[in-house]
């Protein structure tokens, strides 16, 4: 039986356009005249872009190519390169534990632990219904308060296992549509 072979960009169609005429037209009007060349523009790009999708897709990688005149690997080199820049799709809470020395000594590993088996997935992960994405962060600025960990833009500190399930638990319920 001959070999089925299947191209997944093909399988998994992705026609949204990533760099829209409001990316296009700050680039062009805000970050474009401060750079001399358009390479150099590439990092304020990637972080438009990353900052209006939630990550950098791999067609969002060619759009930023071709718009400024680089090579798809080259866009593809510096956002591997730099571990700020989303590659994957997120979920819609971004949940970083501080695994800096002050949280590791408090127990923050216990805190990453607890949160790896009650989402079911590692650090870097995101969640089979999209809700949440667990990642490892350096020291969040709130070593007094250790262990400590980021969900979205609200820090929390003194963790404990309880107050960590607590936490999720508010964070799903708010998620909840609300019944009228
Ligand atoms: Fe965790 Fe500083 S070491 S907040």
């Amino acid at each position: 039986m001959a070999w089925q072979t299947q191209d997944r960009r093909k399988a998994e169609p992705d026609d949204k356009t990533y760099l829209d005429e409001e990316i296009r037209s700050e680039l062009t009007q805000k970050y474009l005249p401060r750079y001399p060349t358009k390479r150099a523009a590439l990092l304020p790009a990637l972080h438009l872009v990353q900052h209006k999708h939630g990550w950098i897709a791999p067609r969002a990688m060619e759009e930023l190519a071709v718009f400024l005149e680089l090579a798809p690997a080259d866009v593809l080199d510096t956002a591997t390169f730099y571990e700020e820049y989303w590659l994957k799709p997120k979920g819609r809470h971004l949940i970083g534990v501080c695994r800096s020395l002050s949280c590791e000594i408090c127990g923050s590993r216990s805190i990453t632990d607890y949160l790896k088996t009650r989402l079911m997935i590692e650090p870097g992960q995101t969640t089979a219904d999209g809700q949440f994405t667990l990642i490892e962060m350096e020291c969040l600025g709130a070593c007094g308060g250790a262990p400590a960990m980021l969900v979205d833009e609200t820090l929390y500190e003194n963790l404990t296992i309880e107050s960590t399930e607590t936490i999720l638990r508010t964070v799903r319920q708010e998620d909840q549509p609300s019944e009228h």
